[in-house]
């Protein structure tokens, strides 16, 4: 899809990489963005420049009746950016309870998964249109210092090749974006060297507008790790199984 003159709504829009996304779908004429966050003060300084083609809303992605809200006050989106993310960097065993873990399915799967059934009407309006959905390397392989994030992204990336499945008759792309450790408060806890929010989105938004309906890497760093995980996916595993998380105090 043309990205000039599309509508598009970002969750997450104050943090790292949802920055870059709404700063680069500006840069390549986006008709409307409606930046979305769950305290929408946090928008403040995107908002400041004044640009009248950033729209406020608030949205957090576990709330049902802010979901509902967004799809009737954005009824003319035709770019669905699920970003918001949330990764407690705790161990499957070694956590000391269950309650992060459940917070992170919440959040990185059926919050886009609820937004996306939401919004699939309003995009078969716009005639398709395309959704963008922020998983992770860590769909791909189980980092035990991350262990239940990497099984919400997990999640998240089977349920977005179901849903790309279900919306081809209507004409939605779908697609899913694998990354690794990106410059930004979830991946400060992650080795450096770290890429740039805007290479993923660079790459990502590339693929949007090249009609792309799979998974990409994004990122040079991705695109090496990718390659590596592709030669050899247990080697690629057992590299990240050695790296433990410290055990519940
Ligand atoms: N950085 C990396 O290394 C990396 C690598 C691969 C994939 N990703 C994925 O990229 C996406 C963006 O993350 P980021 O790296 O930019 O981290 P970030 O700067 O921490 O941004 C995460 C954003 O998600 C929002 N969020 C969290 N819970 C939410 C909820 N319930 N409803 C709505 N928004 C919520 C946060 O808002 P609040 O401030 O209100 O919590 C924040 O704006 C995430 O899905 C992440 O898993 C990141």
């Amino acid at each position: 899809m043309n990205i000039t003159h599309a509508i598009a709504l970002v969750t997450g829009a104050h943090g790292g990489i949802g920055r870059a996304f709404v700063a680069d779908l500006l840069r390549r004429g986006a008709a409307k963005v409606y930046v979305t966050a769950r305290d929408t003060a946090s928008l403040a300084d995107l908002l400041a420049g004044a640009d009248p083609r950033l729209v406020p809303l608030v949205l957090d992605v576990t709330n049902a009746a802010h979901i509902a809200q967004a799809a009737i006050d954005a009824p003319d989106v035709s770019l669905l950016i699920n970003n918001a993310g949330y990764a407690a960097f705790q161990g499957a065993m070694a956590a000391p309870q269950l309650d992060d873990a459940r917070r992170e399915m919440e959040v990185n799967y059926f919050g886009p998964l609820a937004l996306t059934r939401a919004f699939a009407p309003v995009l078969a309006a716009s005639g398709g249109g395309a959704i963008v959905n922020m998983l992770s390397m860590a769909a791909l392989v189980s980092l035990p210092v991350a262990g239940s994030y990497s099984a919400s992204k997990a999640a998240f990336l089977s349920v977005t090749r179901s849903i790309r499945a279900e919306l081809a008759a209507q004409g939605t792309a779908v697609v899913g974006v694998l990354a690794v450790q990106t410059e930004t408060a979830i991946g400060h806890r992650l080795p450096e060297p770290r890429m740039a929010p805007h290479e993923v989105v660079t790459d990502t938004l590339d693929a949007v507008e090249a009609g792309k309906n799979e998974e990409i890497a994004a990122g040079p760093l991705t695109q090496g790790a990718y390659q590596a995980f592709t030669a050899d996916p247990k080697a690629f595993q057992a590299r990240f199984s050695s790296r433990l998380p410290h055990p519940a105090r």
